[in-house]
């Protein structure tokens, strides 16, 4: 498969550094030194199927391809207003296709893990055209009490439409089950049965252990995505990474020894948007004009679970 079109939305509201730090013992200097982000897109009066739609059908134009002749849809996303149905059946009908679809959780790794899946139908011959939708609204599931947590994201939707081709190179995923690293509990209803004790928590982290664990997950699945296909880190023109800190951009960067133009970021005035980075980060770089044809891309993602992943294609 090849990616044909992408397409991406960011909310309206913009909250500055020094926004938050008129409600948060913080400030705009440990944010950006600690983390590179200076300001973020949060949804307000949004909603974020509404995005996703959009991004959708802006991914479709980019693509000249109509929803009808889509035969799949993947949607990636860790929350929304929505418990059912599904984000991808609202997207469906929002574009006007009619073919089957699916909800994905991979945290911040769903955009690596959606075109796993769609190179999966590719290559059993199911399929001639996906679209992949990553929507999240993470700034719904931190406390905005918590300084060590909510700074770092933002929201938003990308997307990308898949059609014929052979320009995935490698995919390599990844998952090493640490629940007690990045989690969050939601409360259920009540029913006259449940007599276990259940609490409503928000997005948790202890933020160096995933911050370790980012750095040595993406530099080993770009690795091994190298080594599968005999390209060097020379060989490619850009990586695109899961934009959650600097700091660990610029230590994969570093393990890599791979010059810093390599690496364009958007974390800046995005924030960590789980994972609608990664789309929206292609989206912005192809509209900008980076990337050429032929160009090498490597990719790759990390979040809660542990789950990472990393892709290598031809643009
Ligand atoms: O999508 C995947 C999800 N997340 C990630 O990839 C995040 C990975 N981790 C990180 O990016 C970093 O660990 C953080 C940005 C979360 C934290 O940076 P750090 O350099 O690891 O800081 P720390 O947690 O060691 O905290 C250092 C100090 C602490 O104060 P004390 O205990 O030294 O007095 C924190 O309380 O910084 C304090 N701190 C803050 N200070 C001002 C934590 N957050 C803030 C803040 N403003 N927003």
């Amino acid at each position: 498969m090849k990616i044909s079109g992408t397409g991406s939305v960011l909310p309206s509201k913009v909250v500055t550094n020094d926004m938050l730090s008129q409600f948060l013992d913080t400030s705009d200097e440990w944010i950006t030194t600690r983390t590179g982000v200076k300001s973020r897109h949060v949804i307000s009066d949004e909603r974020l199927e509404d995005m996703a739609i959009e991004a959708a059908r802006k991914a479709l134009e980019d693509a000249g391809l109509r929803a009808e002749e889509l035969d799949f849809i993947i949607c990636s996303n860790v929350v929304n207003e929505y418990v059912t149905p599904q984000l991808s059946c609202i997207i469906q009908g929002g574009i006007g296709a009619s073919c089957p679809c699916i909800d994905i959780n991979c945290a911040c790794a769903g955009f690596i893990h959606a075109l796993e899946m769609a190179e999966s139908f590719y290559k059993a011959g199911r399929v001639k055209n996906v679209l992949v939708v990553c929507a999240e609204e993470p700034t719904r599931m931190t406390d905005w009490n918590d300084r060590r947590t909510c700074v770092l994201f933002g929201d938003g939707a990308g997307a990308a439409v898949l059609t014929p081709g052979d320009n995935i190179k490698s995919i390599k995923l990844s998952a090493s089950s640490s629940t007690d690293k990045l989690w969050q509990y939601r409360l259920l209803h009540p029913t006259p049965y449940v007599t276990k004790e259940e609490v409503d928590v928000p997005l948790q982290m202890k933020g160096q252990d995933v911050f370790k664990f980012a750095v040595k997950a993406a530099s080993k699945d770009i690795t091994r995505t190298l080594k599968e296909t005999g390209l060097q880190a020379d060989d490619v023109d850009h990586y695109l990474l899961h934009q959650a800190n600097i700091r660990i951009i610029n230590a994969i960067q570093d393990y890599l020894e791979q010059p810093a133009e390599k690496f364009p970021t958007n974390i800046e005035d995005h924030g960590n948007s789980s994972s609608s980075c990664c789309p929206i980060l292609l989206d912005e770089c192809s509209r900008n004009g980076l990337l050429k044809r032929g160009d090498i891309i490597a990719m790759s993602a990390f979040g809660a679970g542990f789950v990472s992943g990393a892709v290598l294609f031809e643009w």
